[in-house]
């Protein structure tokens, strides 16, 4: 018996040199190794071999089968090598790569991206409203009657269902009070569309951001004292803002924020960067009309409310003196905020 496993350890390791194929290894491991193999055949004589002589036979099958496995495994290795070598002749592994161009996040997506994390640190919870808006949402409920320019034809996108692009992000504020009872406190960022003259500082299509609080007792130093921090969060402590005078039909007393816009190679001058005001008593009555409660009589809750361009921000975060360079996606303009 030791003597044909010399013999088949012999044979084996010889015709495992000429193997060059993988088909042939798994041939040549059925023939020795398989259940009908040389190897197997042979060690069923086992049982014939005298008891004194069982444990050199057994440890000697025991070699051969190892040494006929590992001879195996190794030229296997060996092809897979030999494949892979063949496969990158010719290429030059040294060569730099070339690089995957990355994307980056446009400076709008970024100057709103931080200005709803300040507002949502302070406790202000995103919400959304429609594109395509109802006159009820974007006019007559924020107290804007029927004969005030911002409804006209020339001025607006209507569909034919009466349905309009909405002309500003106010009307998810109705929508947030028909839905919820106070108090709110909600933020809306979204787009909203008008027919502007395009120029520096208007796109027919633009971005806002809204924002609502409604409560008890909420005064026009919350308002203030909630906008400066805001936007000395997000432009600096050296920010400087000012608020003017003025008329939305929708507050009551309203305001305009100003920034100061330092552009490179610009005098600084001040832009309007959006309204405010203390929510006007009759938009609270249009949203109880709708609810049908008392849950925002206007003798029990008072808010205050905010509206600003996002791409106005944006203007004043990277000092873009021309809103229109935001939309005309030259890469070579874009790129410096990546
Ligand atoms: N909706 C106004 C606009 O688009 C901006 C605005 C002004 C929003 C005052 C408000 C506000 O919420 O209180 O011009």
């Amino acid at each position: 018996m030791i003597a044909s496993l010399d013999e088949i350890h012999r044979d084996a390791l010889a015709e495992i040199a000429t193997l060059d194929t993988e088909a042939a290894l798994e041939d040549f491991r059925v023939r020795y190794l398989g259940r009908k193999g040389r190897l197997t055949v042979v060690s069923a004589g086992m049982r014939e071999v005298a008891p004194a002589d069982k444990p050199a036979a057994g440890q000697k099958l025991n070699e051969v089968r190892e040494a006929i496995t590992s001879a195996l495994e190794g030229k296997a290795t060996a092809l897979v090598a030999q494949r892979d070598a063949q496969a990158f002749a010719g290429i030059d592994v040294t060569l730099p790569g070339r690089p995957l161009p990355q994307g980056a996040l446009h400076p709008l997506t970024q100057v709103l991206d931080r200005a709803v994390t300040i507002l949502r640190r302070m406790g202000f919870a995103i919400a959304e409203g429609p594109e395509i808006e109802t006159e009820w949402h974007c006019f007559d409920a924020l107290n804007t009657p029927g004969d005030h320019p911002a409804r006209n034809e020339s001025d607006t996108f209507y569909f034919s269902n009466g349905k309009l692009l909405r002309t500003h992000t106010s009307s998810v504020q109705i929508r947030s009070m028909e839905t919820g009872p106070p108090p709110v406190r909600i933020i809306a960022p979204g787009s909203a569309v008008r027919r502007d003259e395009i120029d520096a500082t208007h796109l027919s299509a633009f971005n806002q951001l809204e924002g609502l609080y409604v409560d008890e007792r909420v005064t026009l130093a919350d308002l203030k004292g909630t906008l400066e921090y805001f936007f000395r969060e997000l432009f600096g402590s050296s920010t400087e803002l000012r608020f003017r005078p003025h008329f939305f039909p929708f507050t009551e007393p309203s305001l305009e924020v100003d920034l100061k816009l330092h552009a490179a190679g610009k005098t600084a001058r001040w832009i309007e960067i959006g309204g405010c005001g203390m929510v006007d008593p009759a938009v609270f009555a249009a949203v109880s009309k709708t609810r049908g409660d008392d849950a925002y009589h206007p003798e029990q809750v008072t808010g205050f409310a905010f509206g600003m361009g996002v791409d106005r921000l944006a203007m004043i975060e990277y000092g873009i003196p021309d809103l229109r360079l935001l939309i005309e996606n030259d890469v070579r303009f874009l790129r410096q905020f990546a």
